[in-house]
């Protein structure tokens, strides 16, 4: 089954409102029209509206860094579904390692804002990875498992075709030590796997699921070849178009 590559910039806490709509419109520029990889940025939430207005009528998406699984309240500093999607998101990522481990983020909470997010028509972008200490103690697969089966908690089969999954292992974020080819596409296959047992083989086949953690233009062509490796989350890589055009054009 071939999936559409997705490719998603997740600017984390950086840029200004000028930097952003500069950054946003040259990536506008660099992919052009009918492109055949799927590009999102993901800006601060301070930023969602500049993004939302350099890219409108173009193919590059938006998407928000995370959200509050509720309706409009007293929920003081936080913004919900409604409100991404008002500001022109389609996509969201969700428990980023970042949060889990600075927010004390868990299985749960994330499977509560999957719900939130598919029910305002969000796509989520559910992240899942283990620490190097999980990986030497061969822990991994048995990490991500417990965090996929938790994160989509409550899913049924149609709703998660829907959804998709990056893995990153919080060991390759922001350090240059990209997991090999063969150590990414090992957790893919996995993850495409469970998610069979999960869901359905077919439901499986549909899920994108992305690859993040140091993916530069030099390392983004043989990662993105691998059979189970539909994407990337870019961090770093992101926040310049060379690099993220780069990205891009690699796959
Ligand atoms: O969400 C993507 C991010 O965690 C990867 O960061 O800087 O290693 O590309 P980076």
């Amino acid at each position: 089954m071939s999936r559409r590559i997705l490719i998603a910039g997740n600017w984390k806490m950086n840029m200004r409102a000028a930097s952003a709509a500069s950054l946003a419109k040259g990536i506008v520029d660099a992919v052009g029209k009918n492109s055949p990889v799927e590009v999102v940025l993901c800006p601060p939430a301070a930023y969602l509206h500049t993004v939302s207005e350099a890219t409108a009528g173009t193919s590059v998406e938006v998407g928000g860094q995370n959200l509050y699984p509720a309706d409009d309240g007293a929920f003081t500093g936080e913004l919900n579904a409604a409100m991404l999607t008002d500001v022109g998101c389609r996509y969201v990522i969700l428990g980023h390692s970042e949060r889990r481990q600075l927010m004390g983020e868990t299985d749960a909470c994330v499977s509560k804002k999957l719900h939130a997010a598919m029910a305002g028509n969000l796509v989520p972008i559910v992240c899942v990875g283990e620490t190097l200490e999980q990986r030497e103690a061969e822990e991994t697969e048995a990490v991500i498992e417990k965090q996929i089966r938790g994160s989509l908690e409550g899913l049924d089969e149609v709703r998660a075709a829907g959804i998709v999954i990056a893995y990153e292992p919080v060991w390759a974020i922001g350090t240059g030590k990209t997991a090999s080819k063969e150590q990414a596409e090992a957790v893919h296959a996995f993850i495409r796997g469970l998610l069979a047992d999960m869901f359905s083989p077919g439901v499986a086949e549909q899920i994108r699921i992305q690859y993040g953690g140091s993916v530069k233009p030099g390392n983004a062509a043989e990662l993105l070849a691998e059979p189970n490796i539909d994407g990337a989350l870019v961090g770093g890589a992101s926040l310049k178009v060379e690099y993220f055009a780069g990205i891009i054009a690699a796959a």
